[in-house]
């Protein structure tokens, strides 16, 4: 169960960056200004869904880490474990205060320099957070058996 609850709310986290990221990318390439302040709207409500689905992630991956004993000493555990703090650190110092920046600055119809600035590192660091989490992803199913090592 709690395997399973972390499983489903890592995969909720990174969908949601997933889709935060393509739909940035889409609607500044192509979308008009309205269209890239509905974009920006609503990734920053939608830090209400991974906040908590990150939060859920990692203190279940801890309970997992520490409680499944013997075979969790696994380097692939180990590695998961050294990511999160990172993964964690980039949502709270990152992409937070940059969605709240970017959607205020849109929503007043800004697109200046330092809007594109911090966009710029709101999408390096969402594509850092999309790659270390994949890796979790993987180490995960793999220390699962779910896939061959
Ligand atoms: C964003 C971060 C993370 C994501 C996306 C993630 C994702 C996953 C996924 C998809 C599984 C496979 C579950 C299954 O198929 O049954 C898994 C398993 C696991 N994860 Fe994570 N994980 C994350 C962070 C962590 C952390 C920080 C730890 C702590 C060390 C951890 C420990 C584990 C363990 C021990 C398992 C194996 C559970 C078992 O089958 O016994 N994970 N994880």
């Amino acid at each position: 169960m709690r395997t399973k609850i972390h499983a489903i709310a890592g995969g909720i986290g990174f969908l949601t960056i997933l889709i935060f990221w393509t739909s940035t990318v889409f609607s500044e390439i192509f979308g008009s200004p309205e269209t890239i302040a509905v974009v920006k709207d609503a990734i920053a409500w939608g830090l209400l869904i991974l906040i908590p689905s990150l939060a859920v992630t990692g203190a279940s991956g801890m309970s997992l880490g520490i409680s499944r004993g013997k075979g969790r000493t696994d380097a692939l555990v180990l590695a998961k474990k050294k990511r999160m703090p990172i993964i964690a650190g980039n949502g709270l110092i990152v992409l937070i205060p940059c969605a709240l920046f970017l959607a205020g600055k849109a929503d007043a119809g800004v697109f200046d320099a330092a809007f594109f600035a911090v966009q710029g590192l709101e999408l390096i660091a969402g594509g850092v957070n999309l790659a270390l989490m994949a890796m979790n992803i993987r180490g995960g199913l793999i220390v699962a058996g779910r896939i061959p090592r």
